[in-house]
């Protein structure tokens, strides 16, 4: 099973920001983390960055495609920012009818107000707050589960 991991914007610039949230670990060593964790558990990772909504949006939709093609189980998806302001990911993700789990590093719940509300929350198949970059592997877990669930 293939599964598609997007991080949206600043995302790359993890190791060097705001350690304290969001830990040491940079960006390659994430979706490193993604990659053997898939592999544990018999399946493969596309891991891919953008800053650009747009781009985001662009990825989302050819997703869904590929999903309907059952080439894709779906999205692993933290959309850093864009999760409090992008109606357009949102709808992305509806229109493309792929199972979308959503996941931040930090506990958004416990940080600003401006970061408890979601746009991708209503239209994700599932959510993994708080855990740090673990999160990503929980996510890859939870959406293999959901997935083989459906194959039956
Ligand atoms: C984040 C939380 C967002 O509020 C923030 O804008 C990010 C990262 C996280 O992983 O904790 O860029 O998605």
């Amino acid at each position: 099973m293939n599964i598609l991991v997007l991080n949206g914007p600043n995302l790359n610039l993890l190791g060097t920001r705001e350690p304290a949230v969001y830990g040491h670990a940079t960006l390659a060593d994430v979706e490193a983390l993604c990659h053997s964790a898939a592999a544990e558990r018999g399946a493969e990772v596309e891991c891919r960055q953008s800053n650009h909504e747009g781009v985001l949006i662009d990825w989302v939709h050819a997703a869904g495609a590929a999903h309907r093609a059952g080439l894709l189980a779906g999205i692993v998806f933290n959309a850093g920012a864009y999760t409090h302001t992008s109606v357009a990911l949102h709808d992305a993700i509806k229109g493309s009818g792929l199972p979308v789990i959503e996941v931040h590093i930090s506990n958004v719940h416990a940080r600003e107000a401006f970061r408890h509300h979601s746009w991708l929350s209503p239209v994700a198949a599932g959510i993994v707050v708080g855990f740090g970059i673990d999160g990503y592997v929980l996510a890859i877990d939870g959406l293999l589960r959901k997935a083989r669930a459906a194959a039956g």
